[in-house]
């Protein structure tokens, strides 16, 4: 049974069951799920939030802890079996098809927002694609996130003797090797699935270039998943996993960012919502620290579209909320202020253009001027790990692969890629 499939499965049931009535106010209130629970990302939700209570509708916080969603997406899932879904969730990439297909989310809700606020104007085609079923629209897009990101503190470069940032996986061995002579943790990183799938897919990337990534993560290509430069670009990731924070297994990606703010470490690989935490610490951009792409990954951005779904709800009055936090999402001023905060980048094509006019960083500039480059050079690809690539399912594949992979201290690379493309033919 395919991922759509089972998800219509189970959501069947859900039409047997009440709804639970929604606390009533006088212009209505909405239940936002999602799993922006670190300290820098609460700050950019919070300013959702207040602007929604502002125009008069009451938010209900739906946080569910986790990076990376796998959480709220199992507790959503369940939500969704009892009859019970929130007015609002987020979800991303392919997983919003699925979704809409189980006939769960209102394709109505939002057509005179977006005809009114002319978002197939203002957006990337590739960007409304995404948040959009048979041509309407079921989720709002939030902003562009570039997963393809390392993370250096340089007061630590500069304790270890290495002068300047690694652009090549030779010279980020040779760095790494000076932070640990130096005594510090080389790589930060958070042993859980997704991050450990947020390095892998960096190094497909540097080493596959992103044809070759297109053709292992989005064509899930038999003959790129367990061929030669596949097995490549795991010796690789084994190399890097040497360095990787020993303490680091399980923990949340904010508290292995913290290492590297604090000091204690040199870089972290991470989607640029580490750059949240290091502006809650009141870190400046190219100051502080530094945001250089991952080693031979420049020419390439590999994105992450956070966005918002509608979930037909039964309770009419919540169509207002809906379309109202619709509105605010796309607006210049909360597009400015949630990106400033989140670490990310507007989805709007005029404030893209215009980066340094609207007062964003050098980190989110280079992003944006990135973005917009390598969507002309087919250098723009979807995260695997954020979900923007494939169905959970087939992530889920990638996912146990690559983390049993880097916890064996005796396991092959060629042994890894026949069994990754195994797992990702029976996840399809
Ligand atoms: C991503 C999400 C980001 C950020 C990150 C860490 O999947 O798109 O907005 O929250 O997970 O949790």
């Amino acid at each position: 049974m395919n991922s759509t499939l089972r998800l219509t499965a189970a959501i069947s049931l859900a039409s047997l069951l009440p709804l639970s009535a929604l606390a009533a106010d006088s212009k209505g209130s909405v239940e936002v799920v999602h799993w922006w629970t670190s300290g820098g990302e609460k700050a950019a939700v919070d300013v959702l939030k207040a602007q929604v209570e502002k125009d008069g509708f009451t938010w209900k916080d739906g946080a569910v802890a986790g990076g990376g969603g796998a959480t709220a997406m199992t507790v959503l899932k369940s939500r969704a079996v009892a009859g019970n879904p929130p007015g609002i969730a987020q979800i991303k990439g392919p997983d919003i098809q699925d979704w809409a297909s189980t006939g769960l989310l209102d394709s109505d809700v939002l057509k005179d927002v977006a005809k009114a606020e002319n978002w197939d104007g203002l957006l990337e085609k590739k960007v409304a694609d995404t948040v959009k079923f048979e041509g309407d629209y079921v989720a709002v897009p939030v902003n562009i996130h570039r997963v393809n990101w390392l993370w250096i503190n340089p007061e630590v470069f500069k304790k270890a003797g290495i002068a300047k940032p690694p652009t090549t996986l030779d010279e980020f061995y040779a760095a790494a090797e000076k932070l640990k002579a130096a005594g510090f943790i080389p790589l930060a990183h958070g042993g859980q699935p997704w991050q450990d799938s947020t390095v892998f897919e960096a190094v497909v990337l540097s080493v596959m270039g992103a044809d070759g990534y297109k053709k292992a993560m989005v064509d899930l290509d038999n003959a790129t998943l367990t061929g030669p430069q596949m097995v490549k670009a795991l010796t690789e990731l084994k190399k890097i996993a040497t360095y990787m924070d020993a303490d680091g297994k399980g923990q949340d990606w904010n508290l292995e960012a913290a290492k590297v703010i604090n000091g204690k470490a040199g870089m972290q690989v991470m989607g640029d919502w580490a750059k949240s935490e290091w502006t809650l610490a009141k870190k400046v951009a190219g100051q502080d620290y530094q945001c250089v792409p991952f080693p031979g990954t420049d020419k390439a951005f590999t994105y992450n579209i956070d966005s918002l779904v509608v979930f037909k709800q039964k309770d009419a009055g919540t169509s207002a909320g809906q379309q109202d936090i619709a509105k605010v999402v796309m607006g210049q001023d909360f597009q400015k202020l949630f990106s400033s905060n989140k670490g990310s980048i507007p989805v709007r094509k005029d404030m893209l253009a215009d980066m340094a006019g609207h007062g964003f960083d050098a980190c989110a500039q280079t992003s944006a001027k990135d973005f917009l480059a390598d969507a002309q050079t087919g250098g723009l690809q979807p995260s695997m790990a954020h979900n923007m690539a494939t169905n959970l399912a087939v992530q889920g594949a990638f996912f146990d692969v690559v983390t049993n992979y880097i916890n064996d201290p005796k396991a092959d690379p060629a042994d890894a890629a026949k069994k990754l493309g195994a797992a990702i033919q029976a996840a399809q």
